[in-house]
């Protein structure tokens, strides 16, 4: 499992990096430059955390789904 997460003022951030830790799984904001796909590739569950802007999940959020959107649909 890996929990990726978006975090405009830090609250999922802190949310994101606590599940991990108590997981003991890796955390990384989706606003990082790395290849989400070779980490999506390794593992059978992606976690997502993200706030929610103006009753609407954020255009950053909405736009990582949509790139990563094959690994979304075959993973948990
Ligand atoms: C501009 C703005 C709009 C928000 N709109 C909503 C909303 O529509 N519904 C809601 O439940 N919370 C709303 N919130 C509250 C955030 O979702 C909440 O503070 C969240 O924990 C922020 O997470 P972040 O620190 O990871 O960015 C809004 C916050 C901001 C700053």
């Amino acid at each position: 499992m890996v929990i990726v997460y978006f975090s405009g003022t830090g609250n999922s951030k802190y949310i994101a990096e606590k599940f991990a830790d108590r997981m003991q799984i890796e955390a990384h904001s989706i606003e990082e430059n790395i290849d989400f796909g070779k980490i999506f590739d390794k593992v059978d569950t992606i976690a997502v955390c993200y706030p929610i802007y103006g009753s609407c999940v954020s255009l950053i959020m909405r736009e990582f789904v949509k790139k990563y959107i094959h690994f979304l649909k075959v993973k948990s």
